[in-house]
């Protein structure tokens, strides 16, 4: 039998109300097949170096803990696909990220911003049947990456499969003013930036307030 991973995750995540956001971008993949890449980012400096109990895709609450993390409540979801945009079904796909203060967890983050105690800095899961993957997190805060460079709210990505081109990028936050002046974003081609810069909208999901955003990720054969 098979399994309804994305209703399993969906109820992981206390999101049981947002099958339609699946509907709409399975949809949108079909239509907007270009066949290319998504663009590689740097893996940065914060990959984690350990990782805790709880890695599941609800990265706003941690195993035991009452409270919720601090920030914006997130919705990130997509569709995993090959380079002829067929799903891909098994592929891991790993995120971490600052919390709302732009700090992450990670003992090269030198920084004195207060680290969220709630917070689940890092997730991973499988895409299901359908290629699809979500995570439910907080809009990560930005970061003074030096002197002059300030980081503009990202999600690191890592997308592997046995059989593919593993894949390291970013996700941007569409219409923040930083990201005209990240470095790191800029080094890629306009239309390589506006694959990964993601347009969230605002819904109400459950009473609350959520950014939901698409970020397909086409990987490429070995
Ligand atoms: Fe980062």
């Amino acid at each position: 039998m098979i399994l309804d991973t994305r209703r399993f995750f969906l109820q992981k995540a206390g999101l049981t109300g947002l099958s339609t956001i699946f509907a709409l971008k399975s949809a949108q993949a079909m239509e907007g097949c270009d066949f290319s890449q998504t663009p590689v980012q740097p893996l940065g400096p914060f990959y984690p170096s350990s990782f805790g109990l709880d890695t599941d895709v609800d990265l706003t609450k941690i195993n035991n803990h009452s409270a919720r993390a601090s920030g914006k409540l997130v919705i990130v979801s997509g569709v995993v696909q090959d380079d002829l945009c067929r799903p891909i079904q098994g592929a891991i796909v790993e995120i971490w990220q600052a919390c709302h203060t732009g700090k992450y967890n990670h003992p090269s983050d030198t920084s004195d911003n207060f680290l969220d105690p709630d917070f689940q800095y890092y997730g991973t899961m499988k895409t299901n049947e359908k290629g699809e993957y979500l995570f439910k997190t907080i809009k990560p805060g930005s970061y003074q990456a030096n002197e002059t460079w300030i980081r503009p709210p990202h999600i690191h990505y890592k997308v592997s499969l046995r059989g593919y081109q593993e894949l390291i990028t970013q996700l941007y936050f569409g219409g923040d003013s930083l990201n005209q002046r990240d470095r790191i974003l800029q080094e890629l081609s306009g239309a390589d930036q506006r694959k990964v810069v993601v347009n969230f909208d605002r819904r109400e999901i459950n009473g609350e307030d959520v950014l939901s955003g698409v970020f397909d990720i086409t990987l490429k054969s070995v």
